[in-house]
This record gives C-alpha cells, structure tokens and sequence, in this order.
C-alpha cells in the first residue's frame, strides 16, 4: 500500500511507494593488482517507506560500494537493484542520474555542500535541477525550521560542521526523495551536532522517505529503526 505522509515536507502531502529498495541477488568484486576481489555476494535487501535504516561493519566491509549500488553511481555483476518499482541496474548511465535527481538523495561525511555557493543557492540547485515548482518561501521554511535562518546567503565555509551536514541533510531531502542515503553523515561531527543530524533524519524517515546509513557509531545505528550488519559481503540483520 502507498504511504502517505506530511510532517517534515509539511502542509506538501507525499504519496511514496510501499516498497522502495529491493536488492536481489548482487554481486559486486573489483579487480586490483592482487586479481579480483568480491566486496557484495548474494546480497539481497527489502526496504520500505519510512525505514531508517543502519548499516555498520569494519572499514573495507563494503558499506560504501553497496550505497553507491542503491543510489546507481556504480553497478553490480550481477542481480538488480529496484528502486520505486525500477530497476536502475537496467538504466543507462545519463537515466540513472536523471532517476537519481528525482529520487534519491545523498548525504556525505564531508558534507560536499558547493563552496562557491552560497547556503540557499545550495538549495536551490535540486530544486531547479528537477524544475520543482516551489514557492519562494520553501527554502526560509526549511531553513527556519533547521536553526539556520541567519545562514542562507552565507557560504558553507563559515558554517560549522554541524551547519554544513543540516544543510546537506536538506538538501538530499527537499525534493522529497523515496529514498535517503547517508554515508557516515556524523563521521565528521562532534556528538553533539552529530545527535541534530540524526535526529533530523529521523524526522525525515518519520515522514515517509526511506532512510539508509552507513555509520560507524553505536550512537547513530542506535536512532536507526532496523539495524544492519554488512559482513563476508553479506548484510545480517542485527535488531
Ligand atoms: N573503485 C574501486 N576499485 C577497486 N577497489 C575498490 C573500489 N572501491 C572500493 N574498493 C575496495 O572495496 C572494498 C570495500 O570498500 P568500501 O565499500 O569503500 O568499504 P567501506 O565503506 O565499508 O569502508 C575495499 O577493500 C576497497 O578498497
Ligand atoms: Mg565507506
């Protein structure tokens, strides 16, 4: 059934397919100097709407490559990856990030907020980039309601750490995305803005849009509502 939520995206209803990952059968290895090398075997993964989802193993583990497979920056050997009913595995490249800008959003340990924009061009970008009619009050809105409404014409520079991941947590979700994916979005933060960020993606999964994260910390696989482990390039589920 679709879920349909407001919340976060506010008075804006959003109707989101009840299933948003499916991950069948992948298969992922890279060729180094040493041969190849199997990072994702067999992996297969169900999620949806409104999953806040954890994702911890040791580095090297392959949590990076597996999110790069579900946001279709890279493509597995073999399986599919469907996202929103689509497999994206079957996309051409130009598609997949067409698909990518209307769906998906991405978080990033260091932010990756532009550095030659300021705060509200940041984002605008998405919202252009999707020619999204928005109402000139959006960004102030969610600018607002993220304790940043003084920092919209600043640049990211002189934002904290903590201020550069909320803005690029609403950047990944002002379009509205089905699906949000966090590599380490606290890596980089200290507890305490590490706990703001969380606790806003909390409100975004709260709101229907599927979130997946890869963390390293018990803290934020802990605000996670299904906590998984990636292992011998297998996920286990935890809790
Ligand atoms: N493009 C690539 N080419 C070759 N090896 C890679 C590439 N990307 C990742 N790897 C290797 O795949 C393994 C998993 O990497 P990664 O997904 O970044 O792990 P994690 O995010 O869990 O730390 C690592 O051994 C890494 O060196
Ligand atoms: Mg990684």
């Amino acid at each position: 059934m679709p879920v349909s939520v407001t919340d976060v995206y506010q008075s804006i209803t959003v109707v989101f397919p009840s299933s948003i990952v499916e991950l069948k059968d992948i298969r992922k290895s890279y060729r180094d100097l040493s041969g190849e090398r199997t990072i994702l075997s067999d992996l297969s993964l169900q999620l949806d709407a409104g999953d806040f989802v954890s994702i911890t193993g040791p580095s090297g583990s392959g949590k990076s490559t597996l999110l790069n497979l579900l946001g279709g920056v890279d493509l597995p050997d073999s399986g599919s990856v469907t996202i929103c009913g689509d497999d994206i595995s079957k996309k051409s490249e130009s598609d997949r990030t067409l698909f990518r800008r209307h769906n998906i959003g991405f978080i990033f340990q260091f932010f990756n907020l532009i550095p030659t924009l300021t705060v509200a061009e940041n984002l605008r970008l998405p919202l252009e980039l999707c020619h999204t009619d928005y109402s000139s009050d959006l960004i102030k809105d969610w600018l607002e309601r993220f304790d940043l409404s003084l920092r919209g014409e600043s640049y990211p520079d002189v934002l904290s750490g903590g201020e550069q991941q909320r803005v690029a947590v609403i950047r990944a979700a002002i379009n509205r995305p089905s699906l949000i994916i966090a590599d380490e979005p606290t890596g980089n933060l200290d507890k305490t803005a590490g706990a703001e960020v969380l606790d806003l993606l909390q409100s975004v999964a709260a709101s229907g849009t599927c979130v997946v994260m890869a963390t390293h910390s018990d803290i934020a696989a802990s605000c996670a509502s299904r906590n998984m482990i990636l292992q011998d390039g297998k996920l286990a589920v935890t809790q």
